[in-house]
Order: C-alpha cells, then structure tokens, then sequence
C-alpha cells in the first residue's frame, strides 16, 4: 500500500473514532449529585517526581479539614499506587489497566503531576497520563482560577479539556520522512458544554462578561466552529456580554496592565488554555501556585497545574517544591464536592500566606522553606479564628 491510502485508512479510523465520540457526548447522563453519595471516595495519586511529596502535603490538610465527614462516614479517602513513569514505561500504557480501574473506583481524585515524555527522551514517547485519565473519565472542562487581588487580578479560565490538538496528540502521521501532520479537532457538542459551563459560573457569580479566545481567523474550520457555538450560547444569557479576542494579542493583553484586570471568565480550546494559563499563574507566584478542577458530569479530578519537576529531583531539592499548586487544587476539590465553607477557608489560608503576610517563603531552594514547614504554616493559618478578617483586610 503506498503512503496515500495508509494515511486515508489511518484517518478515516481516526473519524470513526470521534463520531462515536459526538455520539457518546450527546448521549452522557446528567451531573453526578454528590448529596446522594455515601461515601464519596476522594482518591489520592502521588505521580512521579516531585508529585508524591506535595500530593502527600495536599493530603494532610485534606484530611484534617475531613476529619468530621470521614468520621461520619461520608467521605473516604484511598491512595492509588503505580502511576508513574516507571510503571507506565513498563506496559507501555499512558495508564495502566489497574490503575485506571482504582480511579474510576474513586468520585474524585486528587493527582500528583506525572512526567509527560517526549521523542529523545530516556522514557518511551507515550501519551501523557492526565490527556489520557482526561479523555477516559471525559472531564471535559479544565478549570483553572488566576487571582491576584493587590493587582486587581481575579480570572476564571475554562479550558476546552477533551479536544483540540490535545485530543489525537499521540495519532498524527508520518507520512514520509519529510510529511508529518497532526490533527485537530473540534465537535459542536464538546464546544457547547464547555462554553455553556462558562457562561453559567459567570451567570452565578454575577459576572458580566465572557471572552473567548480563538485563533478562529486562521485556524478556521475547528476554531471557527468553536467561536460560532461561543456567539450561539451567548443569546441565551443575554445580561452577559460576550466577545471574543486572538490568543496571540490575548497573551499580550494578559501583561497590559490597563487591561488585564478587565477580563473575567475566559473560555478557549485545549491547546491555548494550556499555554494562556501557565502565563497567566506567573502573575500569581508562578506555575507552583496555582491549581486546576478537570471536571466531568459523572469524575472530577485536581491536580497541580505544573509537571513533576525532574530537574528539581536530580538536583536534590524535591523537599523544597511548593505544594501550594496541589493544596490549592485541594480547595477546589472541597468546593466542588460541595463544602463550600471548608473551601474558601482554604483558599484565604493559601492567599494569606503565599501572597499576603508571607511569614514563610517557598524558594525551590533550601533559602526558603520546605513544602512540610510550608503546609504546617497553611494548616495553622486555616485554624487562626482570626482568618477571615485578616483576609479580608488584603482585600
Ligand atoms: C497541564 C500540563 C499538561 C497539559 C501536560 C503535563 C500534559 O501542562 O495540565 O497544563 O499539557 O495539559
Ligand atoms: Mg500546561
């Protein structure tokens, strides 16, 4: 067969695939109501590097501030062992089989960064493991918060989480040594749910505007479909005005500073949320700081918005990573589980000392403190009956 007909039968499969796809979003049941759930079962994924030293901190204050709910029985927590590079290398399997039924035992999970290889690198080239946990648990919205209150910062972003150039990362072709081609993808039904979800948190927050970010003038077939469903699903909240900007002049108008604090809730496929965030974090304190909800209707999953940190491992510095990312990720766990109260006592804790008092300082180095010294300040900050009005005295 030459290499025309191989790259259409390997296409014409990989459409197969996403039609089946469409058909399983159209079809996917209703939220999960986690007020029903007894218990509701919080997984804890260490991941490689330095995940397993500041997933085990995020776990600590968990469990403190679960205390009554696991006494009660309405919440249980469970490690899951064995998604690591090394384990994952070895089946040659973004996720192991076991590992993946562990999670999908679980309601929620909360996840320790995992290494993503990449050609050249000692590991072999396997899909990334939170694509792959994000695609077979179809948590479709990442949601990442970015605030900054001195500064006047405080964005909502909605990452596209299923499709994209992330949904067949690892299924482009070679079609000669000089062609490859990767593909793209967008589906009405993906773009709506996710940009539906964005209009909702703005609608509950009273927050009146919605910005997409597209590259829709040049990539106009994907982007295209994606920024027509963001002005169709606008109509239907008409007290929120919706537009729409270029990922390149929005990652410039991120550091204008006249600007940036204009924007709220933005909402954007996979690829440019992926890279719009990380830059947006910096702000913040760096990737370090801030923390991500992958959300689906049935699983929900948190993590760091950062990767496992090799170099800081072979350097020797894996107990000075900040576990402030993970922690903070925590807080979206508790708030999406519904214990609002215990979230937002968290969130003010992760402010107070990462961007306010700063009593102690985490520097990736042994100049500052270690990521334990650190979630031991966090946790007395959380039980200072004085924490809300400190907070608010920052804001
Ligand atoms: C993120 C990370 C991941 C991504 C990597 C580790 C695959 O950068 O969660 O933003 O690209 O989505
Ligand atoms: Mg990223």
């Amino acid at each position: 067969m030459n290499e025309i007909e191989k790259a259409k039968e390997h296409f014409g499969k990989l459409i197969e695939a996403q039609l089946k796809r469409v058909k399983q979003i159209k079809a996917e049941k209703d939220w999960i109501d986690y007020t029903k759930i007894k218990p509701i079962i919080i997984g804890t994924i260490g991941g490689d590097g330095i995940g397993p030293h500041i997933t085990a901190e995020a776990q600590r204050v968990l469990e403190h501030l679960l205390k009554d709910e696991v006494q009660k029985g309405k919440i249980e927590f469970r490690v899951i062992e064995g998604l690591t590079i090394e384990k994952r290398s070895e089946v040659m399997k973004p996720v192991p089989d076991d590992v993946l039924e562990e999670i999908k035992k679980c309601h929620v999970t909360l996840k320790g960064p995992t290494t993503t290889p990449k050609k050249g690198d000692p590991w072999p080239n396997i899909e990334s493991a939170n694509v792959a946990v994000r695609k077979e648990l179809d948590l479709f919205a990442n949601v990442r918060p970015v605030r900054v209150s001195s500064q006047g910062i405080d964005w909502m972003f909605f990452r596209e989480n299923t499709e994209g150039a992330y949904a067949l990362g690892p299924f482009g072709v070679e079609i000669t040594d000089d062609l490859t081609m990767d593909f793209t993808v967008s589906t009405k039904p993906g773009s709506e749910r996710i940009i539906r979800l964005a209009f909702d948190y703005a609608k509950k927050n009273n927050i009146d505007r919605v910005t997409a970010v597209t590259k829709a003038n040049v990539i106009k077939t994907t982007d295209g479909l994606f920024l027509k469903t963001f002005y169709e699903i606008a109509k239907e909240y008409p007290g929120i005005n919706a537009d729409d900007w270029f990922i390149d002049i929005m990652t410039a108008k991120l550091v204008d500073i006249k600007r940036r604090t204009q924007f709220k809730v933005l909402v954007l496929p996979n690829l440019y949320g992926d890279i719009l965030t990380d830059e947006a974090a910096e702000f913040q304190g760096g990737v370090g700081t801030a923390g991500s909800a992958n959300i689906g209707k049935q699983y929900a999953m948190f993590e760091a918005i950062h990767g496992s940190a090799p170099r800081m491992v072979k350097e020797g510095r894996t107990q000075y990573a900040d576990p402030s990312s993970v922690i903070r990720a925590g807080s979206m766990l508790l708030n999406h589980l519904g214990y609002k109260d215990l979230g937002k006592k968290l969130e003010m804790a992760l402010d107070i000392c990462g961007q306010y008092e700063k009593k102690l300082v985490m520097t990736g180095r042994s100049t500052g403190a270690t990521g334990r010294e650190y979630c031991d300040y966090i946790m007395e900050t959380i039980t200072d009956p004085n924490l809300e009005k400190k907070w608010q005295e920052y804001q």
